[in-house]
């Protein structure tokens, strides 16, 4: 009997960086994943890797999550392939950046559209499978809901992220009264194979270190540490908050 027993586990952005290691460790903490992703290779690979434990990846790709009738079907079909939904872990994004002079209006909304609109048509169209389980919404935002950068243009994706942190508050409030937690994760710069390029730069890796106290990148399985233990009955008493895993870049 492991962690997740019997529990169905919804994960977007399987096919990225921080999404493969939750459907990783989710799964192996014995959860039925069903994940997805736009990018189908990378979902493919996800599922190879959980398959190489003798693991399994449910779900679809490609499926775009920008897209509410796409996002519906995915939760639809989960729920009538496992029967319930416990934990929606809603990590997929995908931002434009830009100067706020130079940011051009299908970016702002490309950005919308992609860190915002999806998590609220997955967390719209899981919401009543949710109560019906007492479950769990997870969802990603970023330190740039707490605080600007210097080095690139972060406009859109700040606000979207702030977005996230307090549409996840208002999903604690009228989670309450039919059993749901909501909680929100900040990381702050993490290594993925997408932020890889940049680590490896030193020029880019100083600019993007500037201010974290550990002076280092964060791993994806330090965020999905917090997830899991957000999704267990450990945390049974929390929501609504946002936690920030940041190496200490807000702390100053
Ligand atoms: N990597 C970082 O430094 C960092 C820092 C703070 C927050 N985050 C957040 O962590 C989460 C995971 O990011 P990551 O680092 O793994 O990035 P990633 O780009 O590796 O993974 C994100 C995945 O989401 C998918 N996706 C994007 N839009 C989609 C859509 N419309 N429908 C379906 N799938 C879609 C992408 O194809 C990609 O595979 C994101 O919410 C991101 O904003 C990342």
């Amino acid at each position: 009997m492991t962690q997740f027993s019997g529990k169905v586990a919804l994960i977007t952005g399987t096919g990225g960086g921080q999404g493969r290691v939750a459907a990783l460790h989710f799964a192996r903490a014995g959860a039925i994943v069903v994940g997805c992703d736009v990018f189908t290779e990378g979902h493919a690979e996800t599922q190879r890797l959980l398959r190489a434990e003798g693991l399994e990846l449910y779900g679809a790709a490609p499926v775009d999550l920008g897209d509410p009738d796409q996002a519906q079907m995915w939760v639809e079909n989960a729920f009538s392939e496992h029967g319930r939904i416990d934990i929606l872990y809603n990590n997929a994004s995908a931002a434009k950046f830009a100067p706020v002079a130079e940011m051009s209006v299908e970016d702002w909304r490309y950005t919308m559209r992609n860190e915002l609109d999806l998590i609220f048509y997955t967390t719209k169209f899981a919401w009543n499978y949710l109560a019906s389980s007492k479950g769990v919404v997870i969802n990603i935002s970023s330190t740039a809901a707490w605080g600007g950068s210097k080095v690139a243009g972060i406009s859109a994706h700040s606000a979207a992220k702030g977005g996230v942190v307090s549409f996840t508050r208002q999903l604690a409030v009228e989670g309450a009264p039919v059993g749901i937690r909501a909680v929100s994760i900040s990381p702050g710069f993490v290594a993925t194979p997408g932020t890889r390029p940049f680590l490896d730069n030193p020029v880019a890796r100083k600019a993007l270190l500037d201010g974290v106290l550990m002076d280092r990148p964060g791993e994806p399985e330090e965020v999905v540490a917090m997830a899991l233990f957000v999704a267990s009955s450990a945390a049974s008493f929390m929501t609504g908050s946002d936690i920030v895993i940041d190496g200490g870049l807000l702390a100053i």
